[in-house]
């Protein structure tokens, strides 16, 4: 028998996006049910983001989650960019984005801080939800259906929010001759690893190297994210820590490698790396936010960051539906968010292309990627450039 509930936003996918517009709506007395596949552990073993700008914080605050972040997030003004020939150089992104920074929090424990949250104030999130299917998408009174164990559930919705992350259902639920999809994939993907040591440097390190790309990253002091490009045939399986331990030292500076603190590592994973983009982010009465409509390369680290923006324009759309009665910001929704997601996508793409080993790359373009650093270590034009994007474009 299926049973029958009903809520105002019914929203797929419990990751960042999909509970942080739960927690922001519930603040302004609209209800919310989120549905996530996975159950909450597995959630919260996904090592991914690590650098937040500040439009996220902030919605981290107005969403009231930000205690842990501001006790211990590490504001950066700045992070290094190495190069083999031209060597190391530090983007001030304090100077260069007039006085901003980003925050090194990781996507684990805002997550965490979001599912504490919900459940402080009696949000519903149901974790373990099989078969989310979202129906009636065009008509006023859309549904989702799911099935918990032998149990199908229905809830009636007003809108339906999409933050089920690339390989969701969502976007799969817009017909075909309606959406446009816009894909680049890069032949090489990261490996990552998390180890619980100090990090090497104080601030982030992207390495470009003969070997392929690095980077030197943290989650806090006593703990570092460290990743390396790889082949798109190499496994986890593939990679011991010691392998990776030495590979890395040969991507990063002489006098950092050989300060570098190893250690096991407590997670490893490799992340392919692309590019997309879902147009439109609106079909009827499904809106679609973060991963679901939108990849970046991780390395601008923007993918979360853009996920915000989404999440922004929804939550002051939706509030403006409720509480003024006006659809305009639904309306403009899409136009609105895929504004700011292709600078984002732009500035991920650029900063890809000029730190990776491309294979079987021509010498001209190898020469034009050198020719693109050392501009940017030369003009301050190219530096505000690239702080302004990194820390984040307004919403
Ligand atoms: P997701 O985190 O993918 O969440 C979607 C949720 O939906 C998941 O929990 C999933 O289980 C659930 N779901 C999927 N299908 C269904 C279904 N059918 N039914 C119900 N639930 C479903 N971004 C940054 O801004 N800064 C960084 O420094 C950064 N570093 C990164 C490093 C790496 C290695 C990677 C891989 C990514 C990085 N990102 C970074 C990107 C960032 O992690 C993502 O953009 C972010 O996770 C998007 O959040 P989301 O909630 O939209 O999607
Ligand atoms: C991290 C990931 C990134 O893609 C990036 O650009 C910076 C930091 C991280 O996981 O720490």
């Amino acid at each position: 028998m299926t049973q029958t509930t009903k809520t105002q936003v019914g929203i797929i996918g419990g990751g960042p996006s999909g509970l942080l517009l739960s927690q922001l709506l519930h603040l302004q007395g609209i209800e919310t049910v989120v549905l996530e596949r996975q159950s909450r552990k597995y959630v919260l073993a996904r090592v991914r983001a690590g650098v937040l700008e500040h439009g996220f914080a902030n919605l981290m605050r107005e969403a009231r989650c930000s205690e842990r972040m501001e006790k211990e997030g590490e504001i950066h003004h700045g992070f290094y960019i190495y190069d083999q020939q031209a060597g190391k150089q530090r983007v001030d992104l304090h100077k260069y984005s007039g006085d901003n920074s980003v925050i090194v929090y990781g996507q684990t424990e805002l997550t965490r801080d979001l599912y504490e949250a919900r459940e402080k104030m009696g949000g519903i999130v149901i974790h373990n939800a099989e078969d989310v299917k979202p129906h009636d998408l065009t008509s006023v009174s859309p549904f989702l259906t799911y099935r918990k164990g032998e149990d199908v559930h229905r809830i009636d919705c007003d809108f339906i929010i999409g933050a089920d992350g690339f390989h969701g259902v969502s976007r799969k639920s817009i017909p075909k001759d309606i959406l446009k999809e816009y894909e680049k994939l890069y032949p090489f993907g990261w490996l990552g690893v998390l180890s619980r040591t100090k990090p090497v440097s104080p601030e982030l390190i992207y390495a470009r190297t003969e070997r392929g790309f690095a980077l030197c990253s943290m989650r806090s002091q006593v703990l570092s994210r460290y990743y390396i490009q790889v082949p798109l045939s190499d496994t986890e399986e593939g990679w011991s820590d010691d392998a990776f331990w030495d590979e890395l030292k040969q991507r990063i500076p002489a006098d950092d490698a050989a300060r570098l603190i190893t250690g096991p590592s407590i997670e490893k994973s490799i992340a392919p790396l692309r590019s997309f983009v879902a147009e439109p982010m609106r079909y009827g009465n499904l809106f679609l936010a973060g991963d679901a409509a939108h990849i970046v390369p991780p390395t601008g680290a923007r993918g979360l960051n853009s996920a915000a923006s989404d999440i922004y324009y929804l939550y002051s759309a939706l509030v403006e539906h409720y509480k003024k009665g006006s659809s305009k910001g639904l309306e403009n929704y899409s136009a609105r968010a895929l504004a700011r997601v292709w600078k984002a996508q732009r500035f991920s793409w650029w900063m890809t292309m000029l730190l990776h080993r491309f294979p079987e790359m021509p010498g001209y373009d190898r020469r034009l990627q050198d020719i693109e650093l050392a501009y940017l270590f030369s003009s301050d034009a190219a530096m505000s450039a690239l702080a302004e994007n990194y820390t984040g474009l307004p919403f």
